[in-house]
């Protein structure tokens, strides 16, 4: 991958975006106080600028091992590329289309100004075959996002074209070794090429299209090297189209220090967190050190069958000194117990009704995209938003641009103590998450299933 780091000095440093509400402004209710506390942090652009292009094309290389399956890929590769860059700093990419068919780029879960968000029809037009497209941001929080077209995403996506976009945080200890796992799933036919029909009737009326073969970067059940003693930080993206993961170490439990890219205020360990897609988990493991020879094995657990996903084979050698530093944490999130006091301020209808372009129509409060109002919330105040599936199916709900907490799961009160940007809910299950828009716009929210999306499930929440 290409990375030209300039870095920019005089005017531009230290610019302080002026969406950003203040804290301790007279009329936030402590609630409200403690929510923009925790996430409306200063955006500070000091550091570089790192310009890149993304090119977007059918590839001749990328295959999938052991096939020869014909992909779509960002430069070429399978799986996309891996930008890491430094908070503060700010991304200039050039999005080429060398696709057959209009694109976009979306960057999924990063807090960012609403235009460069990439949703066609809402923050941008399509991106032509043979057009380009420049995007410009400086993410506002550390941590582990990722990026996608948000055009036919059903078949981009499951073709290949998604990448990991990671914000490090100087402040952050320095593990081992920082490893970054794509979990994906490819739906492919007797001769190992992807099979081409999309957003089908059967994917519609199930969990989205669900692969026959999985693969972590690219690769079944790949195998990485481990020394006894090392520290890993191991990223979880789930880039599938429907496939949810319950990802488990079987010989032992590492702690979970964040949830889709943001630091959790306690650790805690993996042993209840599912991994729908769109979600990411950033784990804290130790490896034993009188595991010499061994391997740790990640397994998913979620399906009937459990499968094996990815290996950490420990080597033979004498055990390296484990470093000794406290799992990161939010430095702040807020427990206000107003947050469970506070009324529904809307409740989201989640179904799906016979016909449409499809034959099967996903909706939201009884309206299919592009067909929709949107839902229009007020910046720096918390609201109560309730998404109540009717549906028998699952449904990972996505909102952009937003941090929200999970406050209940039914009649039952959760505490959650981390953000998500992506929930996943259960057949006839019914979850509350709280929030406080920052950043003004239209934010897309949408059902991370993405057959689902495109027959539908996707609204609009107007920030103002
Ligand atoms: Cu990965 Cu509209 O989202
Ligand atoms: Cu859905």
């Amino acid at each position: 991958m290409l990375l030209f780091f300039i870095t920019l000095c005089g005017v531009e440093c230290f610019a302080v975006d002026n969406t950003m509400l203040a804290q301790g402004q007279p009329g936030l209710s402590n609630l409200e106080d403690g929510y923009l506390t925790a996430l409306g942090s200063t955006l500070v652009n000091n550091g570089e600028v790192h310009k890149l292009d993304l090119v977007a094309a059918e590839s001749q290389t990328g295959i999938i091992v052991p096939y020869r399956a014909k992909v779509w890929t960002y430069n070429g590769k399978i799986p996309g590329p891996v930008i890491r860059i430094r908070l503060g700093d700010t991304l200039e990419v050039t999005l080429i289309n060398r696709l057959k068919q209009p694109t976009s780029i979306h960057w999924h879960g990063v807090r960012l100004p609403n235009t460069e968000d990439g949703v066609p029809g809402l923050t941008q037009q399509a991106v032509a075959s043979g057009a380009s497209y420049l995007y410009r941001f400086t993410p506002r929080d550390a941590g582990t996002f990722w990026f996608h077209p948000h055009v036919k995403s059903s078949e981009q996506i499951e073709k290949g074209l998604h990448g990991v976009l990671i914000v490090e945080d100087p402040k952050q200890p320095r593990y081992s070794q920082d490893l970054v796992w794509i979990l994906d799933d490819w739906l492919l036919d007797r001769e190992g090429q992807i099979v081409d029909r999309f957003v089908t009737r059967h994917d519609l009326a199930h969990d989205g299209r669900w692969g026959n073969f999985v693969t972590v970067n690219g690769q079944p059940q790949p195998s990485f090297t481990v020394s006894p003693g090392e520290r890993i930080r191991i990223r979880l993206v789930n880039v599938a189209n429907g496939r949810v993961f319950a990802p488990r170490f079987t010989d032992l439990t590492p702690r979970v220090i964040a949830v889709d890219g943001m630091l959790v205020a306690q650790p805690f360990p993996l042993d209840q967190l599912f991994l729908a897609p769109g979600n990411r988990i950033d784990l804290d493991l130790v490896v034993p050190k009188d595991y010499q020879g061994t391997s740790l094995e990640l397994v998913d657990i979620f399906s009937r069958e459990s499968l094996s996903l990815a290996r950490l084979a420990v080597s033979n050698v004498q055990a390296v000194e484990t470093p000794d530093f406290p799992s990161p944490r939010a430095e702040y999130f807020p427990d206000s117990e107003q947050v469970y006091a506070t009324p529904v301020y809307h409740d989201f209808q989640l179904n799906a009704e016979r016909g449409g372009y499809y034959g099967i129509t996903w909706t939201i409060d009884k309206q299919a995209w592009p067909e929709i109002t949107p839902l229009k919330l007020r910046s720096g105040k918390f609201y109560r938003l309730r998404f109540s599936n009717l549906s028998s199916r699952l449904h990972p709900m996505h909102i952009h641009g937003q941090f929200f907490q999970v406050i209940a799961r039914g009649e039952k009160t959760v505490r959650e103590n981390y953000w998500r940007d992506t929930v996943l809910i259960g057949p006839k299950e019914s979850v509350d998450i709280g929030l406080v828009p920052v950043d003004k716009g239209k934010w897309a929210n949408h059902c991370h299933i993405l057959e689902h999306a495109e027959a539908g499930m996707m609204g609009v929440i107007a920030v103002q």
